[in-house]
């Protein structure tokens, strides 16, 4: 195992207060979306899908849901997802349990830092300590839930709580591709067969984002898009999560009891582009610590994605994107700076 300086070590260092030149985040000069705004835009709000409308829905909700779905998959790349009966209380514990293995002594949670992206749990720091030029404010534990169930030992309870927060998740993401699928015009099962969710790879990962002193100079997570099919973010409750919509980085507000869903890599593959990941990045504070919660659905490791043949035209919507397999995208994501869509960019043709 490697060891490493977590980002919530070096804080509770005896009178901290500066940080470590190390973690100096300068934007990329090319970069033109510097603008921060408000989500509050009455003309141009977050979309917000109701799942209970999608599952017990009457048929015109479902097709107005669907509708919506499509609307918000292709202008936004997210949206947020309320009625979705994972209850408030399995939240509350997942986020509990989530802090009580970052509260651990940092030698216990050492035993878990390693460098192999396909190890089924890591502990880490900033994105690829080794690889990263700039390191980001954030710590972060990764724990593959499926195909094959993983746990923490420590502390009490998370066994049981992720197992159960593992299941929900799951069946909320699949039933969510559902819909999605039909709102490509594509059969109800189309993403589930394709994509091989019958043995697909869920990934819970938690970042940990302590108070930082000069937070106009650090950034936790930098501009990026997720690999996988979606990811099912919770929070605690503190805000910093931002999403670029239209050459702005939106702020999304802390949201109790909702999910926020980014549309990711493999769905923007396997669509042709018709849906776009959501380039998002998570800024820090010097207020309270924030943690946020990611739920990764994606396809099993061996599934090869690709554009759906069915969505193609060879004249008019010809493939955009070469296939490849799951696994090696992880790996090339792994071996890449993170930054904007430079690993998606690898398979466009
Ligand atoms: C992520 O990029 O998955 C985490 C973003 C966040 O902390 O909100
Ligand atoms: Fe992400």
């Amino acid at each position: 195992t490697t060891s490493f300086t977590s980002v919530k070590t070096l804080t509770e260092s005896p009178n901290f207060n500066s940080i470590p030149s190390s973690y100096t985040y300068t934007t990329n000069p090319n970069d033109e979306n510097e603008i921060v705004v408000d989500p509050d835009d009455e003309n141009d709000p977050i979309p917000v899908i109701d799942y209970s409308h999608l599952v017990i829905g009457t048929p015109d909700q479902r097709n107005k849901t669907i509708h919506d779905i499509r609307k918000a998959c292709e202008e936004w790349g997210f949206f947020m997802l309320v009625n979705h009966f994972v209850s408030k209380s399995l939240l509350e514990k997942m986020v509990d349990q989530v802090f009580g293995f970052f509260n651990l002594r940092e030698e216990e949670k050492q035993v878990y830092a390693g460098k192999e992206v396909m190890d089924p749990i890591r502990y880490g720091t900033s994105f690829n300590v080794s690889g990263d030029r700039i390191l980001f404010w954030r710590d972060f534990i990764k724990i593959v839930v499926r195909p094959e169930f993983h746990s923490l030992d420590k502390p009490a309870g998370f066994r049981d709580t992720s197992a159960e927060y593992s299941r929900r998740t799951w069946k909320l993401g699949r039933e969510l591709l559902k819909g999605i699928s039909e709102s490509l015009g594509l059969e109800v099962n189309y993403i589930d067969r394709t994509m091989n969710l019958e043995s697909g790879l869920q990934m819970l990962a938690a970042n940990l984002y302590p108070p930082c002193p000069q937070p106009e100079l650090a950034m936790g997570m930098p501009p990026h898009s997720d690999h996988g099919l979606l990811n099912l973010l919770i929070q605690n409750g503190v805000s910093g999560l931002q999403v670029l919509h239209n050459g702005k980085w939106i702020n999304v507000c802390s949201t109790p009891n909702c999910f926020l869903v980014l549309v990711s890599d493999h769905l923007e593959i396997m669509s042709n582009g018709k849906y776009k990941s959501v380039v998002h990045r998570a800024a820090v504070s010097n207020g309270a610590t924030r943690m946020s919660l990611a739920t990764v659905i994606a396809p099993s490791l061996d599934t090869v994605v690709e554009p759906a043949s069915e969505l193609l035209d060879n004249e008019s919507n010809p493939a955009a994107y070469v296939g490849m397999k799951h696994i090696d995208y992880m790996e090339l994501q792994r071996s890449n700076q993170l930054y904007g869509k430079s690993v998606l960019n690898k398979v466009k043709i």
